[in-house]
């Protein structure tokens, strides 16, 4: 019998999923990077519009299956060669879990090095950069701190749906929405504070003019939600098959939209508060905030935290990722969840061996003027997960066939079945596909 979720176990594994360091890292600077309001105004309707309905089409999708993304797409369809999205999604994984790791590592080595005191030795507002691009150059020590997360992740995932990912899910999560909402009060009771909620809250107008806003917007909502890679689709093949699932897509997405907005009520009022430009990119986390929290009374603690939140939140989300090729190799190997997962963990460690060493060994390989890490969050954001989610809305829309689509996602006969169901035939992939196009 395949292993199901508990109801709260899942919804807890979902937003655990959702929110990770793109609530809080990626969101935080390319919102900065972005202009702030019009790009998080542009953000919540990508998210509404565009990925509500596809985390309620893979969640169908898995739940009808119960197999893995392969296996499911390839039964569902059985004319066709939709399977191959499966594949993507399974092949995906490897490349955004290696990307993933090096930066979730990087949030452990802070967080250690927060809470043993190392971090605290520069102690300058702006020390942190040279800090930071010491660490990030040298040729083992960002492999070592990637290789302990993903040894974390491959321990809890190869224990099993409720016994691994669910059991930390349920400690982890209720402690990190603590500490998010602890840091946005602290951050907004700063002098000062007002600017960054300005910034958050006050749209520049001029802003929905560039067509970049948009591509970020897109590629921000896909990242944050993890949309597009057969995720929710094998998260769903667990589900209980009476746990409704468009509110469970509702609460996730709810969720992880919250978690992102509490991160950014974290962060942007303190930076303003200092007086510090948000455009910082990549590193806003890793060297603005270090130097803000030095700066601060109760800063360690407050970093501590910070940092603590970022490798947690990191954790949770690296289960997902992980757990798409693990069901994959653990069935068409037919070996057990333990080794498929250890290959699998293998796989990806290689897959992120050059974006962790993008700065150092590897620092002259550029793609496009790019570093590697930079390179493959774009090929990720702006291609590979946009690709993996038109798939999937062309599979619900014309591969599966309207009432089995609408009774996979308990929608038969309702109007709000019909609007999901046509957003994902037409108007997900069009606007998708026109606005990368247009790029
Ligand atoms: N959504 C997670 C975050 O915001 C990352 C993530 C989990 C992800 N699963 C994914 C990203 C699948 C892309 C694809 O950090």
């Amino acid at each position: 019998m395949r292993e199901q979720w508990t109801r709260s176990g899942f919804l807890l594994a979902g937003i655990g999923s959702a929110a990770g360091l793109g609530n809080i890292w990626r969101f935080s600077y390319v919102a900065g990077e972005n202009g702030g309001a019009a790009f998080l105004i542009i953000y919540l309707l990508a998210v509404i519009f565009i990925g509500l309905p596809l985390v309620i089409a893979e969640l169908a999708i898995g739940s009808k299956g119960r197999d893995d993304a392969v296996a499911t797409l390839r039964h569902e369809a059985p004319t066709g060669h939709w399977y191959i999205a499966g594949g993507l999604s399974v092949v995906g994984a490897f490349f955004i879990l290696g990307f993933y790791s090096v930066i979730a590592g990087w949030a452990l080595k802070y967080f250690i090095g927060a809470a043993d005191g190392s971090l605290w030795a520069p102690q300058q507002l702006n020390a942190y950069s040279a800090y930071f691009e010491g660490f990030i150059a040298k040729p083992f020590e960002p492999l070592g701190w990637q290789l302990l997360m993903i040894t974390l992740t491959t321990a809890v995932v190869a224990g099993g749906i409720r016994n691994g990912i669910e059991a930390v899910n349920r400690l982890l999560m209720p402690l990190l929405c603590l500490i998010v909402i602890g840091l946005a009060a602290y951050s907004l009771s700063l002098d000062g504070a007002e600017k960054g909620l300005d910034f958050l809250f006050s749209p520049d107008w001029s802003a929905f003019t560039r067509p970049s806003v948009y591509i970020a917007a897109i590629g921000q909502a896909f990242f944050s939600l993890g949309i597009g890679m057969a995720i929710f689709l094998t998260y769903g093949s667990y589900l209980d098959p009476k746990q409704s699932i468009t509110k469970s897509a509702s609460i996730i997405v709810l969720g992880d939209t919250l978690l992102a907005i509490t991160a950014g009520l974290a962060i942007f009022p303190a930076v303003f508060a200092f007086g510090i430009d948000p455009a910082q990119g990549p590193e806003l986390a890793f060297i603005t905030l270090p130097g803000l929290f030095s700066q601060m009374p109760g800063g360690r603690l407050l970093g501590t935290l910070f940092f603590g939140l970022l490798a947690g939140a990191a954790l949770t989300s690296m289960f997902s990722i992980l757990e798409v090729p693990s069901a994959y190799l653990a069935r068409r190997l037919s070996c057990s969840r333990r080794k498929a997962t250890l290959l699998a963990a293998g796989l990806s460690f290689i897959a992120g061996i050059p974006p962790a060493l993008g700065f150092g060994v590897f620092e002259q390989m550029t793609i496009g003027g790019q570093n590697l890490l930079d390179s493959y969050d774009d090929a990720i954001s702006h291609v590979l997960l946009p690709t993996g989610g038109i798939l999937i809305a062309l599979f619900t829309g014309w591969g599966w066939g309207k009432s089995r689509a609408l009774e996979a996602a308990g929608l038969s006969n309702s109007q709000l079945g019909s609007f999901w169901f046509f957003s994902l035939k037409y108007i997900g992939p069009v606007v998708v596909l026109t606005i990368f196009i247009a790029a």
